[in-house]
């Protein structure tokens, strides 16, 4: 069967994790996609840079655009970042030019989500995007296809890996603000800008784009209610823990009669729950289904190796053939819907 053909836009944690985990695994994933799964040519900013990885078996590019335009390749995956910019444009053109596009790119699923993916159906191609939330956990194939039976009613969780290092970090070591934050930059678990990370607004992305599918309902980022951590303090941690409390940046979303109601902020849980014990950069998303009751997921939210896991995910779906809607329903049939900015519970 003819191979499946990556170009891979961006070489830095995330992209370098996934040509890592193809060159370890070439026969697992060939037997398991059912073909070849090849990465033909590459793109990143810094052509010099020394990335710790064999790279001499592929064309580079010098702009992710023209990844887009080539004839030997079949799959855009889009690692660079940011909302707008050279992401923007690469995925854009790799769709247009009948490409489809895996990227674990949150902020521009949640600002031009919607719009990629009516562009996607109108020229019969995917967007995949597990990686986008909540890093290794397989969040968005669970709620599309193992939960489609189920009208959602809430989802909610831990989903920023940095936040979560940095509140565990600072409460068990007691290690100060600018000493754990280091520590998840090595691990990297840092957004581009990292105050997306400790602003809260990387997991609001999240959970919009979370939302959106529990909810059938067009991706609302400008609903969400958004305070980040960068207000707590140590005193705060340690008060909180006095009291049997952890504080964890927690982001709710729920449909209610006023509309859809979606906020991210810290929240004392007990210490001794599932997510008051939630350490490192661990991630967990609750999902509360009308026939499954509620679902658990546990795992890696953030960093090379699991971020990658979630990417040749959607790499392998595509190479198998399938085709499902993106947001488990067509883009275009998802509902407007009016942002309830009242107090979830
Ligand atoms: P990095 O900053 O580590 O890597 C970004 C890559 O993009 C670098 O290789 C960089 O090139 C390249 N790049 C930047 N600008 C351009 C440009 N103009 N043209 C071509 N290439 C460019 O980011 P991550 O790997 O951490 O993240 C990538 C994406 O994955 C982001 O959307 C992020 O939000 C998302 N993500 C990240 C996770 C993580 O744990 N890190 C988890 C889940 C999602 P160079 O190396 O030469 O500078
Ligand atoms: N910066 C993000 C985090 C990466 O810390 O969770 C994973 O999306």
């Amino acid at each position: 069967p003819a191979p499946l053909r990556l170009g891979i836009a961006g070489l830095g944690t995330v992209g370098i994790g996934v040509v890592r985990i193809i060159q370890a695994h070439a026969d697992l994933l060939s037997a398991r996609a059912g073909r070849p799964v090849r990465i033909t040519a590459i793109c990143a900013r810094d052509r010099k840079k020394n990335r710790d990885a064999d790279l001499s078996g592929y064309d580079w590019v010098d702009c992710a655009t023209d990844l887009a335009r080539r004839d030997d390749v079949d799959v855009v995956v889009e690692l660079i970042g940011g909302d707008e910019g050279i992401a923007r444009q690469a995925v854009e053109l790799a769709l247009d030019n009948g490409k489809d596009v895996v990227t674990a790119n949150k902020a521009l699923l949640a600002i031009h989500g919607q719009a990629l993916a009516e562009r996607a159906e109108a020229k019969g191609r995917l967007i995949r995007f597990e990686a986008a939330v909540a890093g290794g956990i397989p969040v968005i194939k669970t709620m599309t296809e193992s939960l489609a039976g189920n009208r959602i009613r809430r989802v909610m969780g831990v989903m920023n890996g940095t936040c979560n290092y940095i509140l565990t970090r600072m409460q068990s070591g007691g290690l100060p603000y600018a000493a754990v934050f280091e520590e998840a930059r090595k691990l990297g678990y840092l957004e581009a800008d990292p105050t997306l990370d400790v602003g809260g607004i990387d997991a609001s992305h999240k959970l919009a784009i979370l939302a959106s599918i529990a909810f059938g309902t067009r991706i609302a980022f400008d609903g969400v209610e958004i305070e980040g951590i960068e207000r707590v303090s140590i005193d705060d941690i340690n008060r909180a823990a006095d009291m049997g409390y952890r504080i964890k940046l927690l982001g709710v979303a729920q449909m209610t009669g006023r509309g859809l109601e979606q906020r991210m902020s810290p929240c004392l849980v007990p210490a001794d729950s599932p997510l008051g014990q939630l350490e490192g950069g661990t991630n967990m998303v609750v999902i509360e289904g009308d026939a499954v009751g509620q679902i658990v997921l546990r795992g890696a939210g953030a960093g090379a190796g699991p971020t990658a896991s979630a990417v040749m995910s959607d790499i392998i779906e595509i190479a198998r053939g399938v085709r499902l809607p993106v947001f488990g329903q067509p883009a275009g049939s998802l509902a407007r819907t009016q942002p309830a900015r009242t107090a979830v519970p």
